[in-house]
């Protein structure tokens, strides 16, 4: 096998990349080293250009190369790059914690500041069962969540998480992970009512929280109306709490700031991570409704602590990055170019592994089926991935860095820099790569 450069060697030699094997890597040719990006484009050592099909892994939508969100970092840095975190704090931090009371749905006010998703579900978990306690209610531990979810890579976010393929490589998990099936797009009341008729199974007085994705991402399916709103009402029956996981729907993805807001719902924890940055700093939050901050009254501290959680340069630039999506109307704009996208890629539809194609704001999900039987590909919620992986080394041949979420699903969500000539491009890789996938599959 040949190496696509010197850095390409030293990485497989010195750093472990994650979740992909290093078959994957060397004999699929899938390891890239960036050395430089602009807009919605990054070029590997060789020089080589790819366009970057899914903001990174959702982290980057405003482009690579920005000087704006840099400066604003590179100020905090100068000034004082971090302080605390147990009684101090910095500039940014605070701004930051601002900027997300003034953009969350209703009363979400208090920010717990981490740096990734996963410490902010982490946080979210141990902030629901020490809620309870603080309250009186000792016995509430269990976290309900649906198949087929993530909600990160610690081990109470593995517990909550639906992946069972994946995490038995893991056994034991965090007692308290409690599983109910997603919502499909259709009919969604009944899926919402299994959460109630969980509840009551398992004993309301054990419930601590139930957590999720705005949308189901595996499958990718956008709930209906009903669904939010109905599980919003059953966690007020139960006096359950309901956090809002919008580590990849947030910032503006969906065409709203937050996807929750689509349908009116406001949960008691929301948690954002991902592009809160735009991709420039590691930083996420935990926020908090008023009366679940209020719980914790005035002799109880934070769920929990860490040192890089509220890391100022950090979260300068997601106070930067937020300005960029709320005062330049990212959330229109995504909607926009979503719906452009949608349209160039109509053409799709009519090859014979396109099964349907979903959108939710800039962010499209083209479901694939076997061109011969007709039979869905989307087989995530039990964790097959070779059509997955196909598809992204096929486009990565093309100049289409594409992350790999789910199996059946090829999910489109570039970054909202991209121009219409970018979106032209991203519609002829794709066509081409489904075209030849349904030559491949159709042949057995
Ligand atoms: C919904 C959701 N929650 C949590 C996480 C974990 O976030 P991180 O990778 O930043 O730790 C992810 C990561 O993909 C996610 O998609």
């Amino acid at each position: 096998m040949t190496f696509r450069g010197p850095l390409e060697r030293r990485a497989l030699e010195y750093l472990w990349i994650h979740e992909s094997p290093r078959s994957e890597l060397v004999d699929h040719d899938m390891l890239r080293v960036f050395d430089r990006g602009e807009g919605a484009w990054l070029w590997d050592t060789r020089g080589d250009r790819y366009f970057d099909l899914c903001s990174s892994m959702w982290q980057t939508p405003l482009g690579h190369g920005r000087s704006d969100i840099t400066a604003a970092m590179a100020e905090q840095a100068r000034n004082v790059a971090t302080a605390g975190p147990i009684f101090f704090t910095t500039r940014g931090a605070v701004e930051l914690a601002e900027r997300l009371a003034a953009s969350a749905p209703g009363d979400l006010q208090h920010s717990f500041l981490t740096s990734s998703g996963s410490e902010a579900t982490e946080t979210a978990i141990k902030l629901a069962r020490q809620y309870h306690r603080i309250r009186g209610d000792h016995h509430r531990y269990k976290v309900i969540s649906r198949y087929g979810s993530y909600h990160g890579a610690g081990a109470g976010g593995l517990a909550m998480s639906g992946r069972r393929h994946k995490d038995a490589l893991y056994y034991p998990l965090v007692p308290g992970g409690v599983h109910v099936m997603p919502p499909t797009g259709v009919a969604d009341l009944q899926y919402a009512e299994q959460i109630r008729e969980v509840i009551e199974l398992e004993g309301p007085e054990t419930v601590a929280a139930v957590i999720g994705e705005p949308v189901a991402i595996t499958e990718f399916r956008i709930p209906d109306e009903t669904y939010w709103p109905r599980v919003r009402e059953i966690c007020n029956a139960y006096g359950v709490l309901l956090i809002a996981d919008e580590t990849l729907t947030g910032c503006c993805r969906s065409g709203r700031m937050w996807a929750i807001e689509h349908w009116n719902v406001v949960p008691d924890v929301m948690v954002v991570a991902k592009a809160l940055s735009g991709g420039y700093a590691p930083v996420a939050a935990m926020i908090v409704r008023q009366h679940v901050f209020s719980a914790f009254g005035s002799d109880t501290g934070s769920p929990s602590v860490q040192s890089y959680g509220g890391h100022g340069a950090s979260a300068a630039a997601a106070v930067k990055a937020m300005e960029i999506y709320m005062e330049g109307r990212m959330d229109r704009l995504a909607e926009s170019l979503g719906a452009e996208l949608l349209g160039m890629l109509s053409g799709v539809r009519e090859l014979p592994i396109v099964g349907d194609m979903r959108r939710f704001g800039l962010w499209i999900g083209i479901e694939l089926v076997n061109p011969a039987t007709g039979e869905s590909y989307a087989t995530g919620l039990k964790g097959r991935f070779e059509v997955a992986k196909e598809l992204s080394r096929r486009l990565l041949r093309l100049g289409c860095a594409a992350a790999r979420m789910s199996e059946g699903i090829l999910h489109i969500a570039p970054p909202y820099v991209s121009t219409s000539e970018d979106l032209e491009f991203v519609t002829e890789s794709v066509v081409s790569v489904l075209d030849e996938m349904s030559d491949m599959l159709s042949q057995g």
